[in-house]
């Protein structure tokens, strides 16, 4: 089996080369392999390589820059997820997609299911948006897994800034008032490969294709996740660790607004697939104090 990944180099990205490599043929390609602003280059890539399954990583992810770049983050996010799934459907090939918790608003008292209708607050939960639908309308055979809050004991994320900027502060504030599942990309990397291995051997594939929510369990907000990160040894090897101070997102201005609370109801997942990730706290133990441990 041929396997094409873009965006080897992102936080999934990273993870699913190395899980994938377990399913078949791989070929890894990063923004230097394949700029997905270019269109005319995804068709060719996929036609020259002719993959059986395509899992697309790759994304425009600067949430508050989206909003003074709506169109590269729509080219790469909501444009080039739309020429993937024409070729991938010109081969019967399956297409992998990741998309995100801020195709909503943030209104819903209880946490979303894939039911839910989106309602994105910023240009980059627009750009997501379109990327599931211009899928679901061209793709035969496809997986969508929406998650959230991604992070890695390594690399540009949540975790990296506060640890950054922790190390030149004695004080961090952080919203406290935002709601969502931090969630490791190891873990969506191991999720993905046991769904693609459990939609290839189902007798009518075709019966599951959609949307996934794939996020760990639980929730918290932005300042409970610092918290734990720092119990768990973040700030570790500072003389001076910061000390975390909780505030409202109306303290803290973004060019983007973001949805208050974005917990993804994970049930579909669970009845499809049996997968379910552990609590985001075991997570971020296991991936802060773990044997991997950087
Ligand atoms: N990060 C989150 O908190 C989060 C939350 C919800 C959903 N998601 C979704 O989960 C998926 C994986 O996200 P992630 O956290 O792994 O993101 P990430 O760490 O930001 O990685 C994204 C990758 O996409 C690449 N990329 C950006 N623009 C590109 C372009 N024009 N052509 C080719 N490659 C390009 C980047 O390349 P460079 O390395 O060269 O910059 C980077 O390697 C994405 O679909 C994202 O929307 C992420």
């Amino acid at each position: 089996m041929k396997i094409l990944l873009f965006g080897k180099n992102g936080q999934v990205g990273r993870e699913l080369e190395k899980t994938l490599a377990r399913l078949g043929e791989l070929t890894a390609l990063d923004r230097q392999g394949m700029d997905l602003s270019n269109t005319d280059g995804i068709r060719e890539q996929i036609r020259r390589l002719r993959p059986d399954v395509i899992v697309n990583a790759a994304a425009y992810t600067a949430v508050d820059k989206a909003e003074s770049e709506p169109d590269l983050a729509m080219a790469v996010n909501g444009i080039a997820p739309g020429v993937m799934a024409e070729e991938a459907a010109r081969l019967n090939a399956l297409l992998v997609h990741y998309s995100t918790d801020y195709v909503f608003d943030g209104t819903k008292p209880s946490p979303y299911t894939e039911q839910d209708t989106p309602n994105p607050l910023n240009a980059y939960g627009r750009s997501k948006l379109a990327g599931e639908r211009i899928i679901c309308a061209n793709a035969s055979r496809f997986l969508i897994f929406r998650t959230a809050w991604v992070y890695d004991g390594q690399g540009r994320n949540f975790l990296g800034t506060i640890k950054h900027i922790g190390a030149q502060r004695p004080e961090l504030t952080i919203v406290d008032d935002q709601v969502g599942a931090p969630t490791w990309n190891r873990e969506i990397a191991q999720a993905t490969v046991q769904a693609i291995a459990s939609y290839l051997a189902h007798p009518d594939p075709k019966q599951i294709n959609g949307i996934y929510h794939l996020t760990a369990q639980g929730q918290t907000s932005w300042f409970g996740f610092a918290q734990a990160a720092a119990e768990y040894g973040l700030f570790a090897g500072l003389a001076h660790p910061p000390a975390l101070r909780a505030i409202s997102s109306a303290e803290f201005s973004t060019p983007a607004k973001r949805p208050m609370y974005s917990v993804l109801s994970n049930a579909k997942l669970l009845e499809q697939f049996g997968i379910q990730l552990p609590d985001w706290g075991v997570s971020l133990r296991e991936c802060l104090t773990g044997a991997d441990a950087q």
